[in-house]
């Protein structure tokens, strides 16, 4: 039977936007939104204050178990629960984002929030970033974009976003994290970032917030059921 909640799928390398656009887009159109990447940052948050091993699977998958992610949606922040606790800005840290793609990577690990996500989609208007949101979780989402943006501009936009939280980082360091997940991200065995073969691309270097929501919504008017 055909569905009729409609889905956006959001894909493209770390720190493009997708979630600014995401959001912006859900609050226009009244659709939930759904930060992947911030389950994947919770899972690590988990694993790293109960040194599971990445590599042994049992560990890794008793720790699965014992982890429960939950979301207020549509909030400013989007505010993510691990475990009933508050971790949205705990997540953000940089130690996070060193570690969040090497966990992400893991089998056990997708396979646990890719069946979550497609659970949070299955009726509800929704707009969900991430990597592999147009192939492995919603192939059949309605409208799927893929953001670009050059790489100097993404460094540029998370050294002020971390700065600006007080964190003590330099610009080396975000750029060598940002090419490191870049990579791992996508060449990870499974459901690797890569533009699905239907979605378009927006490639944000030179767009403002506006411009990015008004291409977006154009493309939904288009698609809309
Ligand atoms: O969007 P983000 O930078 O907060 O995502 C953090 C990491 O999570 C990113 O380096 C890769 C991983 N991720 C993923 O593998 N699949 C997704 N759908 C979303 C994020």
């Amino acid at each position: 039977m055909a569905r009729s909640n409609f889905i956006i799928a959001i894909d493209g390398f770390s720190s493009c936007g997708k979630s600014t656009v995401a959001k912006a887009l859900a609050k226009k159109l009244n659709f939930v939104f759904v930060d992947s990447g911030a389950m994947y940052r919770a899972v690590t948050l988990f694993f790293l204050r109960h040194s599971i091993n990445l590599r042994d699977q049992e560990s890794v998958s008793d720790a699965l178990k014992q982890i429960h992610i939950d979301f207020i949606p549509n909030t400013e922040q989007t505010q993510i629960f691990l475990n009933d606790e508050d971790v949205s800005l705990e997540i953000r840290r940089m130690e996070i984002s060193n570690y969040v793609s090497e966990v992400s990577a893991i089998k056990e690990v997708r396979i646990a929030m890719v069946a979550q996500q497609q659970k949070l989609g299955q009726k509800r208007n929704i707009v969900m970033d991430g990597r592999d949101i147009g192939t492995t979780v919603f192939p059949d989402a309605d409208l799927k974009i893929f953001m670009t943006a050059n790489s100097e501009v993404r460094a540029e936009r998370r050294y002020a976003e971390l700065t600006a939280k007080g964190e003590e980082v330099t610009m080396e360091e975000v750029k060598a994290n940002l090419e490191h997940r870049d990579r791992i991200d996508s060449t990870r065995a499974e459901s690797p970032l890569r533009q699905a073969d239907d979605a378009i691309i927006l490639d944000n270097s030179d767009l403002n917030q506006e411009q990015q929501l008004a291409f977006v919504v154009e493309e939904y008017v288009k698609r809309k059921k």
